[in-house]
């Protein structure tokens, strides 16, 4: 409000815009003056002064009525907007457009796409355009990416697979956050997938998104930082993964309870990946074979350097760690891959001329006979696999059957399947192993395998066997 000043009223009451320029900024200035309060007189008392306060009173009242006018009205407007917010806040359920990238946006009708509290999308619309390969019928219907990794669904089921993997389709609800359950539904033309499902364990390649102001549901390619030929961004390869779903074992499929000591989970993915890889006397793997090798971790003899399979190395990790759980701490690995070259110097040179020194008078052919009964010849050895261990404890000086009364093999014999590995060369196998009994041998399977021959007392010829 503009302060009166006696010694100001003229100007005062002069309307402003009738003012020039540099009548304004005498204004100015004559108020920034009267606002230092210190430059004013003292009050006055007189009776004008006393009606000045009585028409500044009569100003506040009227101020008074216009502050709580307008806040009437601010609040009337405030109503109004919420009233209209909480109407626009209802969900939309008209008609749902769909976008797939450039192409002419089209509308399905809301009931369509959602259903049961969740949203689904067609699967078949985007295929072409997010270059997925379909195949399957009304049954069944499954997609897959050049990058080779699929989906697969079920009409009428919860149960999907992502890359063979099996997962429930449990998705948040469509414009909320409880979890459903959510179908497949498959037609002739149509496989409506969750859309909750296919965002998540959609890696690359798609976007996928919903606008739910204006109930849009768009799906745009993913580029890679590559041109092409003709300087056109290439589109990512799609890539399906499991994301947060959780694998389901199979139908059928054995569970296997055994309270691990150790902290197992950052193992299990190695213990429980198979390998059947066969070497035996009537299957070589030859001369050139060399398998992708890793360091081993655990105590070896006289701290050797010795190498296996990744997944081998990392169940055996778990293995001898679980053995110190319980205290079978006199263990060590004295040998594991061995190269071609190492398993000739060791069939044709060590335990030939040993054989030699204790039979002199034999033949090669009754020596090589002798050595073939415990050795492997070069290119047939299981140990050129990089998925075997030899075991040695402080009690043995050389690998002999004084192993079967250690600790180690006490423990060995009844919980090494829970880590993949299995007694290779058993006692009642030699027929079928070629080899005489080796209580320090193991080889490590996978998990599931490795149970199945344990429980059936089989060895994993005759496993092989039973699986063709
Ligand atoms: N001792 C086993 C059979 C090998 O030489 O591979
Ligand atoms: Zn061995």
């Amino acid at each position: 409000m503009k302060r009166k000043n006696k010694h100001l009223p003229e100007i005062e009451q002069e309307p402003i815009e009738a003012l020039s320029f540099e009548e304004i900024q005498l204004i100015r200035a004559a108020r920034e003056k009267t606002e230092d309060r210190s430059q004013l007189p003292p009050r006055d008392q007189s009776e004008k002064a006393k009606l000045g306060r009585f028409a500044r009173k009569n100003k506040l009242v009227v101020a008074s009525a216009i502050v709580i006018l307008l806040a009437m009205l601010v609040g009337i407007g405030f109503g109004i907007a919420g009233m209209i917010s909480f109407a626009t806040s209802r969900p939309n359920t008209s008609d749902i457009t769909v976008e797939i990238g450039e192409e002419k946006p089209f509308t399905v009708p809301y009931d369509e796409m959602v259903r049961d509290g969740v949203l689904y999308v067609d699967l078949r619309a985007i295929a072409p355009f997010a270059d997925l390969i379909v195949s399957g019928s009304t049954e069944y219907m499954q997609f897959a990416s050049r990058s080779g990794t699929f989906l697969r669904f079920e009409n009428d089921s919860e149960f999907a697979r992502i890359n063979g993997k099996l997962v429930e389709m449990i998705v948040k609800e469509f414009r909320g956050n409880e979890e459903l359950p959510a179908k497949a539904i498959l037609t002739k033309d149509k496989c409506y997938v969750p859309y909750r499902f296919l965002k998540e364990c959609v890696m690359d390649g798609l976007q996928l998104r919903w606008n739910d102001e204006e109930n849009i549901l768009s799906f745009r390619r993913t580029y890679t930082d590559i041109l092409d030929e003709e300087k056109q961004p290439i589109a990512a390869t799609l890539l399906f993964d499991v994301g947060s779903f959780t694998v389901l074992p199979e139908p059928g499929e054995k569970t296997y309870e055994y309270s691990y000591l150790i902290d197992i989970e950052p193992y299990l993915e190695s213990i429980q990946t198979e390998n059947l890889l066969l070497a035996n006397k009537q299957t070589p793997l030859g001369e050139d074979f060399v398998p992708a090798l890793e360091e081993i971790t655990v105590a070896t003899a006289n701290k050797r350097i010795l190498y296996l399979d990744a997944h081998a190395a990392r169940a055996l990790e778990a293995m001898m760690l679980e053995m110190a759980e319980v205290g079978v701490t006199d263990v060590m690995v004295t040998s594991a891959y061995r190269s071609y070259k190492r398993q000739y110097e060791l069939f044709h040179v060590t335990y030939y001329q040993q054989e030699k020194a204790k039979h002199p008078t034999w033949t090669d052919e009754q020596i090589y006979a002798e050595v073939l009964t415990y050795s492997a010849a070069p290119g047939t050895s299981e140990h050129q696999t990089g998925l075997c261990i030899d075991f040695l404890t402080s009690t043995m000086n050389e690998l002999n059957n004084s192993f079967e009364g250690t600790p180690a093999f006490e423990w060995l014999s009844h919980n090494a399947h829970r880590f993949g590995f299995v007694l290779r060369y058993d006692k009642d196998k030699v027929d079928i192993t070629g080899y005489s009994y080796e209580s320090w041998h193991y080889r490590f399977v996978g998990l599931e395998a490795a149970t199945e021959i344990y429980e059936k007392g089989i060895c994993l010829e005759e496993y092989l066997a039973a699986q063709n």
